[in-house]
């Protein structure tokens, strides 16, 4: 196991109904934004629980945060933050949501050029805003850690950033707000949270042993109740598992001391720029690919979880990893999922952009041995079409 250090503040408030603790959590006197996405929260009273909640505050609101959050629509909300000298956001959404929030937290008091801190890693000097979050859409572990992903509509780039300075200072989980959620944003949640655990997990065998069975905990749990969740949108046990299972794939605590891959994530965001698929879309496209192409460099760890999630335990080497791929996609696909390019009417006419993006960026060398190269990007690819 590799050396590390971990510390993860944010306040979990997991459970039925409480969203009634907010005046507990937000110190009284402070003037709060609500921070929101197209309306769903309108729709499903999340936002009568929380405006009801908040009744003794000062509370302004911003809404239409979209889905991948946009720059240019965060930069609405920091203006208007500047103006009304808010001192704490409440974020009340999917990860589009928080992370849009964390963007903006980071962007009110920075002084220069804001999307500098997407591009250029820009330091965070001046302080940021206190955040809190009220999750509705288990999927990013976003109400857990301090990722934040954005979009340049003008440059058609989407970003990622980890910023220790916008970690929440609390996150309500209540997993009866996921009850009106469409079907393909469960199935996208389920998606995203499996490959969160396998981007973690599927690299080389670094005797985590702990880590592996954390990680192989959350798959499998995933793999029992995901499509049983799908059949049944308001089962509060079935929901509150799926919800605890996305916090923990990516609150940071199964990734310490293992390698790290995290290709299928920097080559989905690349789709999502360019063709605008769903996030975990984009991922149950890639994953296939990358496990094909990286059969060998990943054999110990696709092996262990082909027996030990999958119960493959018949065949050769080879057999099992061939067996453990087409489970993944069976899996995803089951889930409504599509797994191919082609299904999404994407062609190969952008994928040499797309590795060039990558070597302007000096990304060159990526996942768990830093071996995967841009040539590999295009490769992986191809295999999806
Ligand atoms: O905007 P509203 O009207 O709220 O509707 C949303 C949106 O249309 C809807 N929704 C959310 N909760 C609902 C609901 N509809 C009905 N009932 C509810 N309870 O769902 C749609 C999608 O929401 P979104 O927030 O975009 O989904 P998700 O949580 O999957 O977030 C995706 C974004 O997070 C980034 C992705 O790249 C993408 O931009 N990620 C963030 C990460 C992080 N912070 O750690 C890691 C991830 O890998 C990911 O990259
Ligand atoms: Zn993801």
């Amino acid at each position: 196991m590799k050396n590390f250090s971990f510390q993860n503040s944010v306040k979990i408030v997991f459970g039925k109904n409480q969203i009634s603790q907010l005046p507990t959590l937000i110190e009284e006197g402070k003037k709060v934004m609500v921070l929101y996405g197209g309306g769903s929260i309108k729709r499903n009273g999340i936002y009568d629980q929380v405006m009801d909640s908040l009744k003794n505050y000062e509370v302004i609101e911003f809404s239409g945060i979209e889905p991948n959050p946009v720059y240019e629509t965060l930069m609405r909300a920091v203006e208007i933050i500047r103006n009304e000298k808010v001192d704490f956001l409440l974020a009340v959404g999917g990860g589009s949501v928080l992370d849009g929030t964390k963007f903006i937290s980071a962007a009110v008091n920075f002084k220069g050029y804001t999307w500098d801190i997407m591009a250029k890693n820009a330091p965070l000097t001046e302080p940021t805003l206190p955040i809190g979050t009220v999750l509705t859409l288990p999927a990013t572990g976003s109400e857990m850690n301090a990722n934040f992903v954005v979009t340049n509509k003008d440059t058609q780039e989407k970003l990622g950033m980890n910023k220790p300075e916008v970690l929440p200072q609390f996150s309500i989980l209540d997993p009866q707000a996921m009850f009106s959620l469409p079907e393909r944003q469960i199935s996208n949640g389920i998606v995203d949270t499996f490959i969160h655990t396998t981007e973690q997990y599927l690299t080389y065998p670094d005797a985590g042993y702990l880590q592996d069975r954390q990680a192989e905990g959350i798959l499998q749990t995933l793999v029992e109740i995901g499509p049983k969740y799908l059949e049944n949108k308001t089962d509060y046990d079935l929901a509150s598992n799926f919800m605890w299972c996305a916090t923990n794939a990516l609150n940071g605590l199964i990734g310490v001391g293992v390698p790290q891959d995290w290709v299928t994530h920097m080559i989905g965001h690349e789709l999502t720029a360019y063709y605008g698929v769903d996030h975990g879309q984009s991922l149950a496209i890639v994953l296939p690919g990358v496990l094909e192409l990286k059969r060998v460099e990943k054999a110990g760890k696709i092996i262990q979880y082909a027996e030990r999630v999958w119960g493959i335990t018949e065949g050769t080497e080879d057999e099992k990893i061939d067996a453990a791929i087409q489970k993944t996609i069976d899996f995803f696909e089951s889930l409504q999922v599509k797994t191919r390019l082609s299904d999404y009417g994407i062609d190969g006419s952008r994928f040499q952009d797309i590795k060039n993006r990558f070597v302007r960026r000096g990304l060159t060398g990526i996942g768990e041995r830093g071996t995967f190269t841009p040539d590999d990007i295009v490769k992986v690819l191809e295999l999806r079409k």
